[in-house]
């Protein structure tokens, strides 16, 4: 079989998402249009979003917390990241779609995650996957480069290293720390990642980082100044209980109007006004006639 070369299909690629990022001589590079990104875990949900026009769908390892009640994203398991993967993917037609490798799929040598990776585009319809972690992953990116897996990078706050991190903190807030963030983002971008999320982290020191790669950076709690954002759908829906950061803004609360529209039914079942005659099946013509002449 010989492949043609594709014409432009509208969809949104990673030689795409990599050009978004301009660059001229002597001058910090620019991102015109900004990388807009959601996160995803199901059919309805990923159709919707991308029929909005996200360039990147997430199906995030947040799916542990936010769909799966998990405490943190720490328990979430390959199987249920690439069963997640496959709904998202039946939804997603134009935007990139990247799956989150979940703790433990990467952290046993190079030829495991290499071959776990290799599920998710495999198995899943994932384009690229996305891995949490700086400096440290410099060899596994390039590994997964190598195979053919575009990696997306992920700095900062990094949920997987709860436990090493203590907590959910805002990261780089010392010079120190700021500095290893800067040489995250670049080791990344050498190793050949093509993207770079950065999670809870200052804006000025997000800026930093943005102007030290060549590649983008998609923020959340990062700032402005990022070449994209990226938020997880529930948060941005209103559906997430309890605390929410403050850079999750909520463009809508459809977790009050699921609530309310259940506890609606509730009470119309209660009070015997649902379903009413309308909403019910009737018998008509020959077969009512057969039914009432049986007498049933
Ligand atoms: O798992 C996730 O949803 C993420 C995003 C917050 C970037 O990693």
């Amino acid at each position: 079989m010989s492949v043609l070369p594709s014409e432009s299909s509208g969809r949104v690629t990673v030689p795409e998402i990599l050009s978004r990022k301009k660059f001229r001589s002597g001058q910090p590079p620019v991102t015109e249009r900004k990388i807009t990104s959601l996160t995803a875990y199901d059919y309805p949900t990923a159709r919707l979003v991308d029929e909005a026009g996200v360039d990147i769908v997430l199906v995030g390892d947040s799916l542990g917390m936010v769909v799966l009640g998990y405490e943190s994203t720490l328990p979430v398991t390959i199987d249920e990241m690439l069963h997640h993967t496959r709904a998202v993917r039946r939804g997603v037609r134009r935007a990139l779609l990247v799956a989150d490798m979940p703790f433990g799929t990467f952290h046993n040598g190079s030829g495991d995650a290499v071959r776990n990776a290799t599920r998710f585009v495999k198995e899943a319809g994932a384009e690229a996957v996305k891995i949490e972690g700086g400096e440290r992953r410099m060899e596994l990116v390039s590994r997964l480069v190598e195979a053919e897996i575009p990696v997306m990078g992920h700095i900062g706050l990094t949920p997987q290293s709860l436990n090493a991190l203590g907590g959910f903190r805002v990261q780089g807030k010392t010079a120190e720390t700021a500095e290893a963030l800067v040489r995250d983002a670049q080791a990344l971008a050498a190793a050949g990642a093509f993207s770079i999320v950065v999670e809870a982290v200052p804006r000025e020191i997000a800026a930093r980082i943005t102007a030290s790669v060549p590649v983008p950076t998609i923020g959340i709690g990062a700032g402005p100044d990022c070449d994209g954002q990226v938020l997880v759908l529930s948060d941005l829906l209103g559906l997430t209980g309890g605390h929410t950061p403050k850079f999750a803004r909520r463009y809508a609360e459809v977790g009050a109007a699921i609530r309310e529209a259940a506890a609606h039914y509730v009470d119309d079942v209660q009070q015997g006004t649902f379903p009413s005659d309308a909403e019910s099946y009737h018998l008509t013509g020959a077969s009512r006639d057969s039914v009432s002449a049986k007498k049933v």
